[in-house]
């Protein structure tokens, strides 16, 4: 087997994961103390990072595409009766706790763009909405934050729990892209086409919020 072939997950996948990791907090801080200039940028980061990792989910490598970890129903419950997982990547039950971390993910920091702190800072869409959007994404970017707080706790004990009780080797492979007990089948996709979306999604963003219509500037008529 090659060396390419053992990499369970490839570099953009890891990049994607643990710029999340410092992403989350610096919002969270951010937001805590009013520096909204800080706020939106790294919201805008996780926009672009998690849309990234949606579309590395058809197109990346192997064991980061949803198909290989995105399970039914039957497949769920065999695992959580004890029989074993059928991929070496995300086990049946990891593999919807991912889908529902980006989901909480993305629909927190898209919130934000149409939320306003009523005083020195409104994100780029919020002259776009109407009162009642406005009002739905506050109400959301509130409320998803503390289910994406809860779900990224119940994230971390799991990790843990499969790390050092289970001593299986998770944060090793999610640091180094495999571990004893954690190696992939298939070659990684090519880190450049992850660069490659990365650089278009951004810019398809920028471009996007450029087309909001701006706060009416008052005049002396
Ligand atoms: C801000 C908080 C966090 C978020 C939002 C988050 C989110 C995620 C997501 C979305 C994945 C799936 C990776 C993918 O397929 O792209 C993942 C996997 C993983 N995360 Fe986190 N994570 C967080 C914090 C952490 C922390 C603090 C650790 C270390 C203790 C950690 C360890 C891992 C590991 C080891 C995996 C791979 C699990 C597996 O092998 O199935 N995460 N995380
Ligand atoms: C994952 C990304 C994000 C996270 C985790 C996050 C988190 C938070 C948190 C915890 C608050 C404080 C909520 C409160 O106490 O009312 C907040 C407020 C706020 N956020 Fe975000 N945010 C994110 C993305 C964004 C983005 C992209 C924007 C806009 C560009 C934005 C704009 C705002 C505004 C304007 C407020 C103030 C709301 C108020 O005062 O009621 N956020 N955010």
């Amino acid at each position: 087997m090659s060396v390419g072939a053992q990499t369970l997950w490839d570099i953009p996948t890891r990049l994607f994961h643990w710029l999340i990791v410092c992403c989350l907090p610096l919002s969270w801080w951010s937001a805590e103390t009013g520096n909204y200039e800080v706020h939106q940028w790294s919201g805008y980061t996780v926009i672009v990072l998690v849309v990234s990792r949606v579309v590395w989910g058809f197109v990346g490598s192997r064991h980061s595409r949803f198909d290989d970890f995105i399970v039914g129903p039957a497949a769920v419950r065999a695992y959580m009766q004890g029989q074993g997982a059928a991929s070496a990547g995300h086990n049946p039950l990891g593999g919807w706790s991912v889908l529902l971390l980006l989901s909480l993910l993305l629909i927190q920091a898209v919130s934000g763009l149409f939320n306003s702190d009523e005083i020195l800072f409104s994100g780029p869409l919020y002259y776009w909405a109407d009162a009642d959007v406005r009002a739905v994404m506050g109400t959301l970017h509130d409320v998803v934050f503390n289910g994406l707080l809860a779900l990224v706790a119940v994230h971390i004990v799991a990790v843990l729990y499969h790390q050092f009780k289970l001593k299986e080797k998770l944060l090793q492979a999610m640091v180094r892209g495999r571990a004893k007990g954690r190696v992939g089948e298939a070659a990684p996709a090519p880190w450049w086409l992850a660069l490659a979306l990365v650089v278009v999604i951004a810019l398809a963003l920028w471009w996007g919020l450029q087309q909001a219509p701006r706060p009416a500037v008052l005049g002396w008529g």
